[in-house]
């Protein structure tokens, strides 16, 4: 083994500097083909595999490596996990009920024609959101903004819902490589009162906020389509805000 001029180890030559892009490639291909799954069969997953997508969550990069999240694991209580979709249900039909199709139906895009209709349909009536009942694990994602080794919030009150993030998307790539679906049902906190109702039948203190219920499942079927990213050159400037990056591809040759 060698190392580079600053030292590091693992620059073995360039057959293996190929490989790691290959495996770089192989990420990035999980990271493309992750979806939103909303359809789940209600089947059950073992243990071990259910206990290997939390390990991931420890994982998360953390400001300290104080990992200031919490995480309910529901996998028994079926009651609860149908509360959660009444109220997922609920919300969503504020949130949608009154929304024209035409405004769902192109980012919907990837839905084929004769389906598109039953799709809004099920996305006005909210019925779209109750997979939290045919989940195998419910993980409600708590952060909070305290330090918990003294009386300060932390300087960046957001840094909670970060590592949250960071902790999900670590669930989401493992258990989407393993053949497992996954929801982000943020529904469930979009009124305050009925995030009320649960915090206390799941006994969450006020210090926390729960962010989502993390559904982990096995999807009905697979999905590869979904709704498309801008491209590069709609979230990404040139070394100065409003300045548009150009991809590689589009730049003029020398
Ligand atoms: C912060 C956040 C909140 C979200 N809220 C919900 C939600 O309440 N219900 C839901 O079904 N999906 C929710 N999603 C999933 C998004 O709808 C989904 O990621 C997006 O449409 C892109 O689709 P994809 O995940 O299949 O690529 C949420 C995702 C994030 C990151």
């Amino acid at each position: 083994m060698t190392t580079d001029a600053k030292g590091r180890l693992d620059v073995i030559g360039e057959e293996i500097e190929d490989t790691k892009i290959a495996s770089g490639l192989q990420v990035m291909n999980h990271v493309r083909s992750r979806r939103s799954i909303r359809e789940f069969t209600g089947g059950k997953i073992p243990d071990e595999h259910i206990e290997l997508i939390l390990e991931a969550a420890r994982y998360a990069p953390s400001p300290e490596n104080m990992l200031m999240i919490r995480l309910i694991v529901i996998r028994d209580d079926q009651d609860t996990k149908e509360f959660l979709a009444d109220i997922a249900q609920e919300n969503a039909r504020t949130v949608f009920g009154s929304a024209p199709f035409e405004l769902t139906s192109g980012r919907n895009w990837y839905i084929e024609d004769e389906f598109r209709a039953a799709v809004f349909s099920r996305l006005r009536e909210g019925e779209l959101f109750r997979y939290p009942e045919r989940s195998d694990t419910v993980i409600i994602v708590c952060a909070s903004p305290a330090w918990h080794d003294a009386t300060k919030l932390y300087p960046n009150e957001l840094f909670g819902s970060v590592v949250a993030g960071m902790a999900v998307q670590n669930m989401w790539m493992v258990a989407s490589a393993m053949g497992y679906g996954c929801g982000y049902e943020a529904l469930i906190c979009s009124d305050s009162r009925h995030t009320q109702l649960f915090r206390d039948i799941l006994g969450i203190p006020p210090i926390w906020t729960p962010l989502t219920a993390f559904c982990v499942g096995i999807p009905i079927s697979k999905r590869h389509l979904g709704p498309s990213r801008p491209p590069l050159e709609g979230i990404m400037y040139d070394e100065r805000w409003g300045k548009p990056y150009e991809r590689i591809a589009f730049r003029k040759k020398e």
